[in-house]
Parts: C-alpha cells; structure tokens; sequence
C-alpha cells in the first residue's frame, strides 16, 4: 500500500528555501508516530533538508531516496533511481511518500491513502503541493488541534 504523508498550508505551500517554511512541533511528533517502523520514500531534495536538520537520515525507519543520480550514496539508506517501477511494485506493506512536490506529483496517481495535516494558515513559499483530485478519496478520520487539523483519506473502491 502506498501513502502519502504531508502538511500543506491553506495556499498550497509545502516548502521554502528546501526547508519546512513553518514549525509545528506537534505536527512533527505526528510525523513521527506514524512513521516510525515503516518505510519513508523522499526526493534527493527533502532527503537533503533531513540531513541539513537533523545530521542524519530518520531514524528508526527504512529511507529511501529518490534520484536520477546512478553514483548517489548515502551510508543506511536505499536509493531508487527508477521511480515509476519502484511505485508500481506490488508493496505489501505500507510504505509511506514523504515529499516534495517532484516526488508527491508522480506518486499520487498511485497513493491509496493520504495523511494529510491541513494547516490553516497561509505561508510564503516556494514549493506547492501538486493537485489530488479529491473526489477520488474519502475522510476517514480527523482530528482538529489549533490552526492544525489531520486527516487521513482513503482511496474509494473502484
Ligand atoms: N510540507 C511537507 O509536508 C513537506 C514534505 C516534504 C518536503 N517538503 C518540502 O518540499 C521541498 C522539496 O521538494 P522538491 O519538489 O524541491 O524536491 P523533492 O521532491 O524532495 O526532490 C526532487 C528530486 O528528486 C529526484 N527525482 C524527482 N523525480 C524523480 C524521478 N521520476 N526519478 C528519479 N528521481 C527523481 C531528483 O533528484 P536528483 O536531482 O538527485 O536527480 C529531483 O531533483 C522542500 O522545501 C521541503 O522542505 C515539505
């Protein structure tokens, strides 16, 4: 199963400078909570604002990088440069796309099911989240803390 994790300001803005334009400590402790265990997908970009941030890849979680780059190594992590074949590989497990925009765009025609942390509030920024056509997906759940509300959709049955 394939889900995509991310938090979006209510103007679309999911990224600046290659940094979260925002901090929410209690969207991170999410972030970590439903992840922990699992497998994180992320573009060579986001991968670059974890090392930046926190000196390492996730821990505690199997990271995988997305690149076109054949030579990309990075120590206690897994490089996909083929994306496309990757997302259509029969994942049994849930595996969870954490971002950005490059990677979010071609991931979404795939995702079964989307954490989605809305954030009622507007951010400059630099990168957007592509558009899901959410008519595709039902709430499942939803839950409000502050300008925050998480919510989980779930791909409706064909
Ligand atoms: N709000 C959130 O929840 C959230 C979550 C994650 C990230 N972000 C933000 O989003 C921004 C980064 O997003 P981004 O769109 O600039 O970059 P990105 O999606 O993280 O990474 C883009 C890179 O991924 C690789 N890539 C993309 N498509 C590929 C494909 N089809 N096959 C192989 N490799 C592929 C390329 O790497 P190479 O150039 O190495 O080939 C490309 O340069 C940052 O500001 C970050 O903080 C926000």
């Amino acid at each position: 199963m394939i889900s995509i994790l991310v938090a979006i300001a209510k103007n679309g803005v999911i990224g600046k400078d290659n940094d979260l334009p925002w901090h929410y400590p209690s969207d991170l402790k999410y972030f970590k909570l439903v992840t922990t265990g699992h497998t994180v997908v992320m573009g060579r970009n986001t991968f670059e604002s974890i090392i930046n941030r926190n000196g390492r890849p996730l821990p505690n979680r199997k990271n995988v990088v997305v690149t076109r780059n054949k030579n990309f190594m990075y120590d206690g992590v897994e490089v996909v440069n083929e994306f496309i074949k990757y997302l259509e590989q029969d994942h049994k497990e849930e595996i969870f796309i954490i971002g950005g925009s490059e990677i979010f765009k071609y991931s979404i025609p795939y995702a079964d099911r989307l954490y989605i942390t809305h954030i009622n509030k507007e951010y400059p920024g630099d990168v957007f989240m592509p558009e899901i056509d959410m008519s595709l997906y039902e709430l499942i759940s939803k839950r409000d803390e502050g300008e925050l509300s998480y919510c989980v959709y779930e791909r409706k049955s064909k």
